[in-house]
């Protein structure tokens, strides 16, 4: 029997959860499946990463994808109808093509991405299987270790901490909800720790649902984490972990790392992350350094014995991956299918990741919605490791569904062994 056939392709204008306005992609089957998907928006961006379309102008200060949009539904939509909708990886370079650009600047990352997903879904609708079980077959088992950014600063809170993310990471537990409902306990008795010794406004989140203390040294943000997971007595099922967000940190001319209100030469910053290492059960740090700094990457892959994430690093390109790999930068890639703009892409990054044998953490956007393609994505990947902030229902509703998928698999669902799925094993 012939597959179905892509018939339609909509789009629209939604808000996600920092009200910012993203697309909606709607692709419809000849068969009548619906696949529907919402694109995530990061805010600290890295430089390589492929561009949005945004509107420009007065409304929504600039941000609309009103133009996004129409580049859906008037320039994709017509040249993907007919093409079966299980073609992914044909309906993905159909979309490179037409935009025609190296950025994706052209129709838009944001355009692109959702009309990837969305006929990533109507592709599982139409063979009447979960998505997490259309990407991965049969051997879609394997739950993801969360990484729960629950102190945050950057530039996603007002915190005053230099780092974008202090997590909190179980990686020490034999199934996903218990990794899941020990680290909502860490995130309690963290809210009470830090009420108590740094004020009430602790309590305040930032854009992924961690707290906000007026902190302004990772040691204290780190060692408050730890001390409530020691309260519980988890001390053996965590680690800790950082993501530096270091391109932000760094200052192009002087060639320096603005650190602890001080300017910090690459030597410098590495004395930071080795002390902080020898201090905390510190088991990975993401973007440690300036997204180009590839040798930079390599040698600190090589001297600390902790996973080394590129975010910006790689931005989820195949070609960056292969470079760095190629170095031995890094040792981890983190997996944004928007910051290449399809599907097909970013498993051709992914590919070149795990043949090098690195680690892969398949992550959300700062700015999402409650769709939880991410979740289902990452189980039919089979990453083994997931970071998708800690509260607000855009990141509970990821773990909802893992919650759910793991139910589904029973006997068949394991949960990763720390050793088995880091990157620099
Ligand atoms: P972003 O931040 O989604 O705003 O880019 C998350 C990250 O840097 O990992
Ligand atoms: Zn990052």
């Amino acid at each position: 029997m012939a597959g179905e056939t892509i018939e339609a392709v909509d789009a629209r204008e939604i808000l996600d959860g920092r009200l910012e306005p993203t697309l909606r992609v709607e692709v419809v089957t000849s068969g009548g499946s619906v696949g529907r998907a919402d694109v995530p928006h990061g805010r600290s961006r890295g430089a390589n990463e492929a561009v949005e379309v945004r509107d420009g102008g007065e409304r929504y200060r600039g941000q609309g994808v009103s133009r996004a949009v129409r580049n859906v539904t008037e320039v994709i939509a017509p040249e993907l109808s007919g093409l079966s909708v299980t073609r992914q990886r044909t309906v993905d370079e159909r979309l490179v093509t037409l935009d025609g650009t190296d950025d994706r600047s052209n129709l838009g990352a944001n355009a692109l991405t959702g009309v990837s997903l969305a006929t990533l879904q109507a592709g599982a609708a139409s063979v009447g299987l979960p998505l997490y079980r259309y990407v991965g077959g049969v051997d879609a088992s394997l739950l993801p270790i969360p990484f729960f950014d629950m102190i945050e600063g950057g530039e996603l809170a007002e915190s005053g901490l230099d780092f974008q993310e202090h997590q909190v990471v179980p990686i020490g537990t034999n199934s996903f909800e218990s990794a899941l409902r020990k680290s909502a306990e860490v995130y309690y008795e963290l809210g009470d720790l830090l009420k108590d010794e740094w004020g009430a406004s602790s309590l305040n989140v930032g854009d992924e649902g961690g707290y906000t203390p007026p902190m302004d040294d990772a040691h204290d943000a780190l060692d408050a984490e730890l001390r409530a997971i020691e309260r519980l007595g988890y001390d053996d099922e965590f680690g800790l972990a950082l993501d530096a967000a270091a391109t932000h940190l760094y200052d192009l001319e002087s060639e320096t790392y603005q650190y602890g209100g001080e300017d910090l030469t690459w030597d410098e910053l590495f004395d930071v992350y080795g002390e902080l290492a020898e201090t905390f059960p510190i088991v990975s740090i993401e973007d440690p350094l300036y997204e180009e700094d590839l040798s930079g990457f390599a040698r600190l892959a090589d001297r600390l014995d902790v996973q080394i994430v590129g975010d910006d690093l790689f931005a989820t390109d195949p070609a960056r991956v292969a470079r760095a790999v190629d170095l031995g930068a890094a040792n981890a890639l983190l997996l944004k299918v928007n910051q290449v703009g399809t599907v097909s892409e970013a498993m051709d990054a992914m590919a070149a990741a795990v043949d090098a044998g690195y680690g892969v953490q398949v992550s959300e956007r700062s700015g999402q919605t409650p769709d939880s393609w991410l979740a289902e994505l990452t189980v039919g990947l089979g990453a083994g490791q997931i970071k998708t902030g800690v509260t607000r229902s855009e990141r509970v509703e990821q773990y909802n569904r893992l919650l759910e998928i793991e139910a589904e698999l029973g006997g068949a669902a394991s949960y990763p062994a720390w050793s088995a799925v880091r990157g620099g094993r």
